[in-house]
């Protein structure tokens, strides 16, 4: 097994832990939480946790597991790594151009990125700072359709054919902690984040004193006339239509050319529902914790949807991963992928784009780890093994 450790002037951290102790020290406070948190009682970010805590797996012995291979296929394609950088909104506002930083570094290791409607970089800018990348595009649809259906026109122009819609957020999730930090859009002047933002002077500086320098304050790069994160939106023609149906989805599915996934998904019906109006893939999700506290967990849910839908059908997954073991048991679950949200924003935050590469890095490390430790050379041998908890 390669041993990653850090290089001179590289990144420095080991795991998720130390690449989040390092974003904690390098982001305010309110960006952090933002990231970091869940809702209301944070019951649902627990119970992903504990979820992965206990579930383990019974190991094999005496099999070939000298390179284990976590290659996988979705939606057709072949993949080397299961993994897909999640949609994550404001992304930039971590690091200068943190989208493209972002967008660079996974296309380096060879896994798509997703950019997010709210992302604080425009598609064009990112396919430009970012050529050769595999970009997928995450739709929020605006109340105003046609401009929904012109920002699809932008995404495709790009050559994107892989689109996410997501439908786990039909309402505004309640989180305390934002609303005391000052965080949201717009943002909230206050001598609290005044504080906050001379306690983090090398983000202050370097990320918010670069972008005022540079470009403007970042702002939804999506929305038009780019509004800064200190100015509210108003129009109401871009507020987020979050009570979407299943004739939206249709027309979307009539509409749109490339490969569509739902994301945000849980019951094994809706996942059903979705391949029967014409899905590619889904993506058994609850937002990370972020959207619904009572929320099951992706991991309980994943192997009565695997039965439902049959092998042949991609299955993505994400929701509170910080290891290589948490990817593998979700792959074992019945998922043909995981996508990765606040890990790499962690790396992200930590170093650039080399703190990027280096969290996927370590999560494929630890992935290859645990299925050398399982006796898994494969991941299709890795979902045949016993399973506790
Ligand atoms: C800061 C942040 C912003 C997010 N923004 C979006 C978004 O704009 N669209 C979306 O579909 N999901 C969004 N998500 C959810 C992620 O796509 C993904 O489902 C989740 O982060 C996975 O959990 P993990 O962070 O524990 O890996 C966001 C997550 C985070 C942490």
């Amino acid at each position: 097994m390669p041993k990653r450790w850090p290089e001179l002037g590289g990144p420095s951290f080991l795991d998720f832990d130390e690449a989040r102790v390092q974003a904690r020290a390098f982001l305010p406070r309110a960006l952090f939480d933002y990231i970091d948190r869940g809702t209301e009682g944070e019951v649902a970010l627990r119970a992903l946790h504990d979820g992965f805590s206990r579930r383990r797996v019974v190991p094999r012995v005496l099999r070939p597991v000298s390179a284990p291979d976590p290659a996988t296929t979705l939606m057709g394609r072949r993949h080397d790594l299961p993994f897909v950088v999640a949609p994550t909104a404001l992304a930039g506002m971590v690091r200068y151009d943190g989208e493209v930083a972002m967008a660079r570094a996974a296309r380096d290791i060879g896994v798509p990125f997703c950019v997010s409607t709210q992302s604080s970089t425009a598609i064009e800018a990112i396919a430009a700072g970012a050529p050769g990348a595999d970009l997928w595009f995450q739709l929020y649809v605006w109340r105003d359709r046609e401009q929904t259906w012109k920002l699809l026109d932008r995404v495709a122009a790009q050559g994107v054919s892989v689109l996410l819609l997501t439908v786990d957020t039909p309402a505004s999730p309640k989180k305390v902690h934002n609303i005391r930090n000052g965080f949201g859009v717009p943002l909230r002047p206050s001598g609290r984040l005044a504080l906050d933002l001379a306690l983090h002077p090398r983000w202050t500086i370097g990320v918010m004193g670069r972008y005022r320098a540079q470009s403007g304050l970042p702002s939804y790069a999506h929305y038009p006339g780019g509004k800064a994160v200190t100015q509210a939106i108003s129009d109401p023609r871009f507020a987020l239509d979050m009570v979407l149906d299943a004739a939206f989805l249709a027309e979307l599915r009539r509409r749109w050319p490339g490969r569509l996934i739902l994301k945000g998904v849980m019951d094994p019906r809706d996942v059903q529902m979705a391949f029967d109006a014409g899905c590619d893939a889904v993506v058994v999700s609850t937002h990370g914790g972020r959207n619904h506290d009572g929320a099951a967990n992706p991991l309980e849910m994943l192997p009565a949807i695997r039965q439902a839908v049959g092998p042949g059908r991609t299955l993505l997954a994400d929701s509170g991963v910080r290891r290589g073991s948490d990817a593998a048991k979700l792959l074992a679950a019945g998922a043909d992928g995981v996508l990765l949200g606040r890990a790499p924003l962690y790396g992200l935050a930590a170093a650039g784009d080399a703190g990027v590469r280096h969290m996927l890095t370590l999560l494929a490390d630890e992935l290859r780890g645990f299925m050398a430790f399982s006796g898994a050379p494969d991941l299709r041998a890795l979902a045949g093994l016993d399973w506790l908890g």
